[in-house]
């Protein structure tokens, strides 16, 4: 596993396990056999509904905690000072493992309480509660209001992106703020699998369409949390860790921007 450096100090691997639809009779086991293939990042949500089998999954792994990364998300509806402080403790709960990082899931301006969210995130790092926090989804005007009001940067944003969905300028603004950036939906849905630049890279490199989009992640400084139930899909995904592109490479990957959601904007999120 390689890591970036988080802006409070601590150390994220660079590419992770996605929990999003795993179903909750093969999460654990799913988990369990990533972390013997060597995953050490989880990313999980409380919308998700397997906190529990994922808490299981790598209570159940021989591998000590303190080298596992494990995310969970605030859902929308516990969006608020207190409602987040007990939507926390819920989660824990089912996890039946502290997380380490935290997320607010949406932004959703329409409900007007980000802000108080961050507000309660903030308290529980400075009570010790999590380690790091952060954000999902959040635009430019969110990330500036919270940092604005609260003076704490979160260490990453969690937002789409994939060669169909750049997102460069959002990328830009986390480099000059010291934000990770963190892909959800690397593979983009399959979309530029048979892409010609795709293809021809995997073709010269040997390996899969998904392990060069992955590269292409990696080496644009990103984490990335594909989601794979499969053994082999997992193992594939990890291997992207090893590959090197060229800078051609990542400049002929550039001209597949398309602005191209799978998911919904985050500003009509609600
Ligand atoms: N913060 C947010 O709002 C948000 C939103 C969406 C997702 N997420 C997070 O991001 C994670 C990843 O996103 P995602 O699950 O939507 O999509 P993804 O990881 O881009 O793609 C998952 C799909 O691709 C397939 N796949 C995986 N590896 C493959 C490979 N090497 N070759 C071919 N197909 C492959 C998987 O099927 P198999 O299982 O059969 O391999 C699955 O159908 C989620 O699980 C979740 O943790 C966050």
């Amino acid at each position: 596993m390689t890591y970036l450096k988080l802006n409070d100090g601590t150390r994220l691997p660079k590419l992770g396990l996605g929990l999003w639809q795993v179903p909750n009779d093969v999460a654990s086991f799913v988990v369990t056999g990533a972390i013997q293939r060597g995953y050490r990042l989880f990313d999980g949500a409380a919308l998700y509904g397997n906190e529990a089998e994922l808490g299981a999954g790598i209570r159940a792994a021989d591998c000590p905690r303190d080298q596992i990364f494990l995310t969970t998300k605030i859902w929308n509806d516990r969006q608020g000072f207190d409602q987040t402080l007990s939507a926390f403790d819920e989660s824990e709960a089912r996890l039946g493992l502290t997380p380490d990082l935290i997320l607010i899931h949406w932004p959703c301006p329409q409900r007007g309480l980000y802000l108080e969210t961050w507000r309660a995130l903030v308290r529980l790092r400075e009570e010790g509660r999590v380690r790091s926090i952060g954000v999902s989804n959040f635009h430019a005007d969110h990330l500036v209001r919270i940092i604005g009001e609260t003076g704490v940067t979160p260490v990453l944003n969690q937002i789409e992106l994939h060669p169909r969905l750049q997102q460069a300028e959002l990328r830009a603004m986390h480099e000059r703020l010291g934000i990770v950036t963190q892909s959800w939906t690397p593979l983009g849905g399959g979309r530029s699998f048979d892409a010609p630049p795709i293809r021809a890279i995997a073709d010269r490199l040997g390996v899969t369409p998904a392990q060069v989009i992955l590269r292409w992640h990696l080496q644009l400084g990103c984490s990335a949390i594909p989601r794979s139930t499969r053994p082999e899909g997992q193992a594939e995904n990890l291997a992207a860790l090893d590959l090197t592109l060229t800078d051609d490479d990542m400049a002929a990957i550039a001209t597949l921007d398309a602005g191209e959601r799978t998911g919904p904007d985050p500003m009509l999120v609600g």
